[in-house]
């Protein structure tokens, strides 16, 4: 399948070509939180659009094989966070996810990734109507109302690797001092970083920051979840490119809903210059956000699911170079 998106993508003789980037700097990053829930749909500055270069590039990193997350040796995404230590990885790219778990000494974070999966199959899918819900797991996620419920797929994966990432997680909060906890994912890695912010929130002391960051996110839960996440997790950000399908998956009518924020980049440029932030939980009437702009996944397309995110940066199994 990834040989054939990689014949079918234009932008594949371009990404080929890409120089190394320069390290990203994060010191724009108090600059997102401005951006999280606007009233309106408002247009993001280079500098908001640039912190999520960091992000992305973490997400991306996920797609790569332990052995070189390690000794954090991926190529462009791991150079693009320099001094980066991964201590956990974990998963077998099929039965679970690739994952890792590590500490970024620049934000004195703790970051948990993701990886995501071959989005024709995720969308495919996520497209059946006859997905399976189901309430989280009370010991997981204790507290939490059995008026919520998720896609029973996301949340049999994050489970199988929730408390090894909590162990590991903590250990680094108390050898480190770490004060953040950051999770990241693209696609699939997405619902499940999205799961797992809601996961750490509700299992580390409430001092530690917890935030989450993620590309190219279905929908993972009911309305109800959604609020949760708005809730209890309210640094927390989607970004969707353009006309990727998958954040427009399963389906409203299925009754799901995406928590806040969108972040949608709204132009197929690389140029960064078309990024905005949508109010709301499901944007379904703003043009330049991703309801309006992707009505049905006919009119969509998933090589956009790939990239190019802010900074020229595509997520994904081919892309661990
Ligand atoms: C919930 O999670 C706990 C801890 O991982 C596990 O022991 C238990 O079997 C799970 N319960 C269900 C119903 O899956």
């Amino acid at each position: 399948m990834w040989v054939l998106l990689a014949a079918l993508s234009p932008l594949w003789s371009v990404v080929s070509v890409v120089a190394s980037p320069a390290p990203v700097s994060i010191a724009a990053r108090d600059a997102i939180t401005s951006v999280l829930d606007p009233s309106s749909v408002l247009t993001l500055t280079s500098s908001e659009i640039s912190a999520f270069e960091p992000y992305e590039q973490l997400a991306r990193a996920a797609y790569c094989a332990s052995d070189i997350i390690t000794g954090w040796q991926c190529g462009e995404a791991c150079a693009a966070i320099p001094g980066f230590e991964a201590t956990l990885t974990g998963g077998d790219g099929d039965a679970i996810q690739l994952y890792y778990v590590g500490y970024w000494p620049s934000q004195n974070a703790v970051v948990v990734a993701h990886q995501g999966t071959d989005p024709t199959q995720l969308l495919s899918d996520l497209t059946d109507v006859d997905i399976t819900t189901e309430n989280l797991n009370s010991t997981l996620f204790p507290g939490v109302s059995s008026d919520v419920w998720v896609h029973s797929g996301f949340a049999d994966e994050q489970a199988q690797t929730a408390e090894i990432i909590l162990a590991e997680t903590q250990s680094l909060i108390a050898s480190k001092g770490a004060t953040t906890v950051i999770l990241v994912g693209h696609s699939l890695g997405g619902a499940l970083a999205q799961l797992d912010a809601l996961y750490m929130t509700l299992n580390l002391p409430s001092d530690i920051h917890v935030m989450s960051r993620t590309f190219g996110t279905p929908r993972v839960g009911n309305p109800a979840y959604a609020d949760l996440i708005d809730s209890m997790v309210p640094d927390f950000t989607r970004m969707n490119n353009y006309l990727d399908p998958i954040p427009i998956v399963p389906g409203r009518f299925l009754g799901f809903q995406h928590p806040e924020t969108e972040v949608h980049i709204v132009s197929d440029s690389s140029d960064d210059s078309d990024v905005v932030a949508c109010p709301g939980n499901d944007d379904a009437t703003d043009a330049q956000c991703t309801i309006m702009m992707v009505p049905n996944v006919v009119d969509a397309d998933i090589l956009d699911h790939l990239g190019p995110y802010p900074g020229d940066v595509y997520i994904g199994t081919i892309y661990c170079t």
